[in-house]
């Protein structure tokens, strides 16, 4: 009998891999990673459809990059999730076998003052929205037998920040799902995958939303992780290299769960194995000022 080796014994197996001329689905696609990934989906020979929460809007029209179709998505709006296959038969597009949950709100504030209605939209968006969209379209992908589901989460997801409490326990609540579900459809030939980018320069900075009471307890130290947290984003790697990973999950024979680029990744990553976490997270709030 042939011998397996420990680590192979519990590695997911090989899975097929997306044929060009596959649709591929891809949540915000107007602005940054989202754009750029649905760019390099086109290049690879994919039919790509985006989408937007106003696609017919000039400006969305204008941002979206050429050969991809856009569809109407709200993620904060369940009805919408709900549109999506119809929204994809009306363009006769499908199977879905190619899913990249991106678009997401960059929320930010203190524990204390954030507000519930805000909390709520956020884990709606960023969490049960992707949550939904992603049931919504499995039964196409099992049917194909063949399938790639790319979560875009955040390396705030795996190294918490101060003020940055609510995103970064939205994108570990994303990842705890999608390692989860990793095991439910790998039997059907799905891989699902996350990509953890660190700072990003696609302008996020500007649509970020912000509680904090400006004349509040917290008010110094929060504007200085956010000076330090937008000067990142602006040094930042591009949103195609992010692209370029999100591809990789996509290609993989054998994806890996969580890929991850930018902010030292490369280091970050096998420094938290390392070192105790105290020092991790102090490591991480000195980045940003604090
Ligand atoms: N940039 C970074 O430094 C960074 C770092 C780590 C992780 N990330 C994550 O990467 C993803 C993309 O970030 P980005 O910087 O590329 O963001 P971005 O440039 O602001 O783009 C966000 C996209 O999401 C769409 N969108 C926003 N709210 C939506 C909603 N409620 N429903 C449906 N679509 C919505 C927007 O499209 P419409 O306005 O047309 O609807 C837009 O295309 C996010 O999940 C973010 O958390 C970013």
């Amino acid at each position: 009998m042939a011998k397996t080796s420990f680590l192979s014994r519990y590695r997911t197996p090989k899975l097929p891999v997306p044929r060009q001329g596959d649709t591929a689905l891809v949540t915000g696609a107007t602005s940054g990673i989202g754009q750029a990934t649905a760019k390099e989906l086109v290049k690879r020979q994919f039919r790509v459809i985006g989408t937007s929460r106003n696609p017919d809007s000039d400006a969305s029209r204008a941002n979206t990059p050429d050969g991809v179709e856009l569809i109407p998505l709200d993620l904060g709006d369940p009805d919408s999730i709900s549109a999506v296959p119809d929204e994809l038969e009306k363009l006769g597009a499908g199977p879905v076998t190619v899913l990249v949950n991106n678009a997401g709100e960059s929320q930010n504030g203190p524990l204390e003052e954030l507000p519930r209605d805000a909390l709520e939209r956020l884990f709606q968006v960023n969490v049960i929205g992707h949550v939904q969209l992603t049931q919504v379209l499995l039964p196409q992908m099992r049917d194909a037998r063949r399938g790639r589901i790319v979560f875009v989460g955040s390396m705030l997801g795996s190294f918490p920040l101060a003020y940055r409490g609510s995103y970064g326990a939205s994108k570990a609540a994303i990842k705890a799902f999608a390692f989860s579900a990793r095991r439910e459809v790998s039997r059907f030939g799905i891989g699902v995958s996350v990509m953890e980018p660190g700072a990003i320069n696609t302008g996020l900075s500007e649509r970020r939303t912000i509680y904090i009471d400006d004349g509040g307890h917290y008010a110094d130290e929060f504007q200085t992780m956010l000076t330090h947290l937008n000067d990142n984003e602006a040094t930042g790697i591009s949103a195609e290299q992010v692209a370029t990973e999100i591809l990789k999950a996509v290609g993989d024979k054998r994806p890996r769960p969580l890929y991850a680029t930018g902010s030292s990744s490369h280091l970050a990553f096998p420094a938290a194995r390392l070192l105790p976490r105290d020092t991790m997270g102090g490591i991480i709030a000195a980045k940003h000022g604090l």
